[in-house]
């Protein structure tokens, strides 16, 4: 058989091994959607999930959160540590509602101008809500590029971020970007974790630099001083 596309890889990966079954899957709805990506940008799943389900059964839609009290949001958001995307929330439901009906924008860029929603997490968001050909690059994708790429660079540094961003698009898959996003995000929080890289389990593996180079314990390189 032919040699897979990396995107084809990452899809077929993900259609057999990824995750399934996550409180945010197997909807499109964009406020569901949201909301989870919200949570997990500096928390890991399995706190997310014991906040998730009472978060949506007090605010079921973005109307009832854009309605609440904030004290009422922060004190449903208490554990979860970094109050500012609460705040930020909170806002960004007032402003669905009175700017786009109650409707979360589908396109990425105008995701982007919402408090609390940067490219990456704009980009999930598209591509889980409405299947947008939009790249992710959060810390796991990250990760993963740099191992598979051989990056010998700090990927915090612009330059180095721009390269990433460029590159990401560039390897979107034409369909079924839910699956390869969501395949991306899994193969970085599962198999190409920082400290102990599942390699034979990894698609990736015979295409990744690291791994031919015995470099996955280097890669990607810390923060210079
Ligand atoms: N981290 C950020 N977004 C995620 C998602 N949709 N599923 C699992 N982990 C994530």
């Amino acid at each position: 058989l032919a040699d897979p596309t990396f995107s084809q890889a990452v899809i077929d990966w993900q259609r057999s091994h990824g995750r399934h079954t996550l409180p945010w899957q197997n909807t499109t709805d964009a406020y569901r959607i949201w909301l989870s990506e919200i949570m997990l940008q500096q928390t890991q799943v399995a706190a997310v999930l014991g906040y998730y389900g009472r978060f949506l059964e007090r605010f079921p839609t973005v109307q009832a959160l854009a309605e609440a009290p904030s004290e009422d949001v922060m004190a449903h958001w208490s554990g979860l540590g970094y109050y500012t995307r609460a705040r930020n929330l909170h806002a960004c439901a007032k402003r669905v509602v009175e700017q786009y009906g109650g409707i979360f924008p589908g396109d990425p860029a105008l995701l982007a101008e919402l408090p609390g929603i940067g490219r990456s997490t704009a980009a999930a968001i598209a591509a889980f809500s409405v299947g947008a050909r939009a790249a992710i690059m959060d810390g796991n994708v990250k990760r993963v590029f740099a191992r598979v790429f051989g990056i010998e660079q700090y990927p915090g540094e612009k330059r180095v971020e721009d390269a990433l961003w460029r590159r990401a698009e560039a390897l979107l898959p034409e369909t079924g970007v839910e699956s390869y996003t969501q395949g991306l995000m899994d193969l970085g929080a599962t198999l190409c974790t920082r400290s102990r890289p599942d390699c034979p389990r990894c698609p990736l593996r015979e295409r990744c630099v690291a791994y031919a180079t015995g470099r996955t314990a280097e890669l990607p390189v810390r923060k210079p001083k």
